[in-house]
């Protein structure tokens, strides 16, 4: 692979471009440059009681449209979530990506804190629209620079960059087309992913094709609380197999337009599905959403074939036959090298009752329609545990469990694509933010890890979601994931209690 230096960039003001940042909290904090962690190799400091396999990568993870900002610059157009979130009533607040937190400009800092922190891998993905603005036709090199800049000053500082293609911005363009639900919009992404891998693979050699599917069919055609906002079961469902296709399609592409050594992932929000009972009817309520919450995926991805079931459950929203077209299911089914899972807590179904309704505690948003087609006669429970900010129950035995059976019954090695948590970080008077709640968070979840490759499983690395606060979809500025704090008013990043205590257990490579 080749490094060169990448252009010099320009920091620009926070406030002028802000949207809306009244409506934003406003913190005090010490900048990054006053705070940053250090690693301080104590000769006396033990080995972990749990080292973590040498190569084992250490990463942390963002999003394009939750961090860059920049959306009007170097000819980027409007994705769907533009779109979206300029929508009244869509996000809290009205709050947008607008400027989020300036990691287009800012990414130079951005990598010196990483590497301060000891990372030794960055998971973000390349914005479509700022790549290809109308989803069709040439690249734009002025947003290619921009992720070849990012990917230099990572591997000038001995971080490895990870991209992952499509982490939920669709261009517009490509939205007013049809979407996902069109057939097409796979053909698309292969494109892209060709442009993509074809002016960037000398430099990044692990790629990730889709961010967690699910939510981008269901959430986003189903219930209608993500971009484009669509609510039409039919359409989620055709959204998955398209975007299965698409993943598929790339693949293909990818591996022609990449060195051999190129590694090919994709990231999935499996659910950690558990039954209230062990009543026959919660048991097939558990198969139901493990059907179009899991297996619409893994099934197709690692055994080339839909699930029987979930096609019985469908079959009144849906013409399979018609939607499944010779040769899909060998394009999907491609080989890949890691498998990326995505986990923050599980999910526990049982079969409606009279007296409780459909309750619907899956932690994916409010809205009267439900982003589970075909499992109309399932209710969602709270999972025993502390809540997170997101009302998510902590529970890290589902991550254990997820990582193991996968490694059962696909083999494939493992990423962590995303794991962390949000909590109500409070600023001190000395800007400094102590948040053991997330450490303790982190700490559980990376145990969990350490005891599924104790089982067996060849997890590669853990990227913890975020590195930074950031602009978390529909609930805006005010959830906070990251391990840095971003004060929204001066930009200023500050390394959370979290940051510091992650960056001690990679330079231990492990936890106790
Ligand atoms: C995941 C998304 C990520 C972030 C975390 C909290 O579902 O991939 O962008 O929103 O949840």
């Amino acid at each position: 692979m080749t490094s060169t230096v990448p252009p010099a960039r320009t920091a620009t003001s926070p406030s002028a471009a802000r949207t809306p940042s009244a409506a934003r909290t406003a913190t005090t904090a010490r900048t990054a440059s006053a705070t940053a962690p250090t690693a301080r190799a104590t000769a006396e400091s033990p080995s972990p009681a749990h080292a973590f396999p040498p190569a084992f990568r250490w990463g942390a993870a963002t999003a394009a449209y939750q961090v860059e900002g920049a959306v009007r610059e170097g000819g980027r157009t409007a994705s769907i979530w533009d779109t979206f979130s300029h929508t009244p009533g869509r996000t809290a607040g009205g709050q947008t990506g607008d400027l989020a937190v300036d990691h287009f400009h800012r990414f130079r800092e951005d990598v010196r804190l990483m590497a301060r922190l000891g990372l030794t891998s960055y998971r973000f993905s390349l914005s479509w629209p700022r790549v290809q603005p109308t989803g069709r036709g040439p690249a734009l090199e002025s947003g290619l620079d921009f992720y070849r800049a990012l990917a230099d000053e990572l591997r000038e500082h001995g971080i490895r960059p990870v991209a992952t293609l499509y982490h939920w911005d669709l261009p517009q363009h490509l939205e007013d087309a049809g979407g996902w639900p069109a057939r097409d919009n796979a053909e698309r992404f292969a494109e892209y992913a060709s442009l993509a891998a074809r002016a960037l693979g000398d430099r990044i050699d692990t790629w990730v094709t889709l961010n967690e599917p699910w939510c981008s069919a269901f959430l986003g055609y189903g219930s209608g609380v993500h971009a484009p906002g669509r609510t039409d079961p039919a359409d989620a469902l055709r959204a998955a197999h398209h975007l299965n296709l698409a993943h598929g399609l790339a693949v293909g592409a990818l591996r022609a337009a990449l060195p051999s050594a190129a590694e090919i992932a994709v990231s999935l929000n499996l659910h950690a599905v558990r039954s209230l009972s062990g009543h026959p009817d919660d048991l097939a309520a558990a198969r139901r959403i493990d059907a179009v919450g899991n297996r619409i995926f893994t099934g197709p991805l690692f055994t080339g074939a839909y699930p029987a079931d979930l096609l019985a459950d469908t079959a009144h929203l849906v013409d399979w036959e018609a939607l499944v077209r010779d040769g899909d299911l060998a394009e999907i089914s491609r080989p890949i090298d890691l498998l990326g899972l995505n986990y923050y807590t599980p999910t526990v179904v049982s079969a409606t009752r009279d007296t409780e309704g459909a309750t619907r505690h899956d932690g994916h948003g409010e809205s009267r329609h439900s982003p589970w087609p075909g499992a109309d006669g399932v209710a969602f429970h709270r999972a025993p545990g502390e809540l997170t900010a997101m009302g998510w129950p902590i529970d890290p035995t589902g991550l254990t469990d997820l990582l193991t059976s996968l490694h059962r019954e696909h083999g494939l090695p493992l990423l962590v694509t995303e794991n962390g948590a949000a909590f109500e970080d409070v600023v001190g008077p000395d800007g400094s933010v102590d948040d053991p709640e997330r450490i303790a968070y982190l700490s559980a979840h990376l145990a969990a890890v350490h005891h599924a490759i104790e089982a067996g499983a060849d997890v590669r690395g853990y990227y913890l979601w975020s590195l930074l606060d950031n602009f978390e979809w529909a609930y805006g500025y005010a959830k906070r994931f990251g391990a840095v704090h971003v004060d929204y008013d001066t930009l200023a990043r500050t390394p959370k209690a979290s940051a510091h205590w992650y960056a001690e257990v990679i330079r231990r490579g492990g936890i106790d």
